[in-house]
């Protein structure tokens, strides 16, 4: 199977970040010792894609709170083909049309996405025009205003690829034993054993007031959320469940930033390097570090201790 790809783009997805995120992957999922893969924030899913795809767990879940996101799993899931079926209706008129007609169809389906809301069965219908927008949109961004209407504006894209249909049905393959739930990441709590491996990606704590996306839905993630999940990760801490989680790193704008510091004092905070994929100031796509907070040792230095004693004990 091809290497199978998040089927949104994600804002802070992760896809660009497995090969650096992998290194800090926990040593027991590498050996086999974790039987739970558990995901709060899951998003695109680009983590749980990657741990299904290159380790043995035996069960995974997956929550977020944007409802519709998980209708999308759900649907992929169980549907694939009814979905595929709807988008490649839409991407065949779509493509067939002229910029003025694209942008026209766009909102047309914009305006129908959100004269509706998704009720408690799963939707092909929803899913499909919840992926088309995706795809058509302005950066493939999902963003919400106050009252919960998606409104990001119509992209501008040659050939969008709109129905990947080999992807949808590697991931509808991949994810088959998946229990995807939508909620509070609180929720996954009760799934959370001392054999689980939990990895929390959650909005990230905006670097600054103009560079801050935190609206995947109507209600925003402050500071005080962040702290009351410092405090959840500690809780899952006492249950000997392994714990990798990702956060913007304050001192990309301010060097006395200490607020991941004292939240997260007792862990271990390490550095990866990301690209600023998502801004719309052009100048803010630089690379810069972020935070990955494990409750474990991390992996590059565990390797590099254990070579540093294989050197001292060869040379003496
Ligand atoms: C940084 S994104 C996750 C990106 C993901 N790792 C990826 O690779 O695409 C954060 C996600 O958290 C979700 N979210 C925000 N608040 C939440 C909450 N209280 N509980 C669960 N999910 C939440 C958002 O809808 C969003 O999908």
């Amino acid at each position: 199977m091809e290497k199978v790809k998040p089927f949104v783009k994600w804002a802070g997805g992760k896809n660009a970040l497995i090969s650096q995120l992998t290194n800090y992957y926990p040593v027991e999922l590498k050996n086999g010792n974790i039987e739970r893969y558990v995901e709060p924030f899951v998003g695109g899913g680009a983590v749980l894609l990657d741990i299904l795809q290159n380790y043995k767990i035996k069960e995974a879940y997956a929550f977020d709170i944007n409802k519709d996101l998980i209708n999308c799993y759900n649907v992929i899931k169980t549907d694939v083909n009814k979905l595929i079926a709807e988008l490649e209706m839409m991407e065949k008129v779509f493509i067939s049309f002229n910029t003025d007609k694209r942008e026209e169809y766009f909102y047309k389906v914009r305006n129908e996405y959100n004269s509706y809301e998704l009720g408690e069965t799963l939707s092909v219908k929803r899913a499909a025009e919840f992926i088309f927008l995706n795809r058509t949109c302005f950066n493939g961004l999902y963003r919400v205003n106050k009252n919960g209407k998606f409104n990001v504006p119509c992209g501008k894209y040659k050939n969008p690829m709109i129905c990947d249909s080999d992807n949808l049905k590697n991931v509808s393959k991949l994810i088959k034993n998946v229990t995807f739930e939508y909620g509070d990441y609180k929720k996954c709590e009760k799934y959370i054993n001392c054999n689980s491996f939990v990895y929390f990606d959650p909005p990230y704590r905006p670097l600054s007031i103009t560079s801050g996306f935190t609206s995947y839905t109507k209600e925003d993630f402050s500071d005080n959320n962040q702290r009351e999940l410092a405090e959840f990760y500690k809780k899952l801490n006492f249950k000997d469940a392994k714990l990798m989680l990702s956060n913007s790193n304050p001192k990309n704008t301010n060097k006395e930033d200490t607020f991941f510091d004292e939240i997260y004092g007792e862990f271990n905070i390490n550095e990866v390097y990301a690209k600023r994929m998502i801004n719309s100031n052009t100048s803010g796509r630089g690379e810069i570090s972020e935070l990955l907070i494990t409750n474990y040792e991390e992996q590059p230095k565990w390797n590099y201790q254990t070579n540093t004693t294989m050197k001292i004990v060869a040379l003496s």
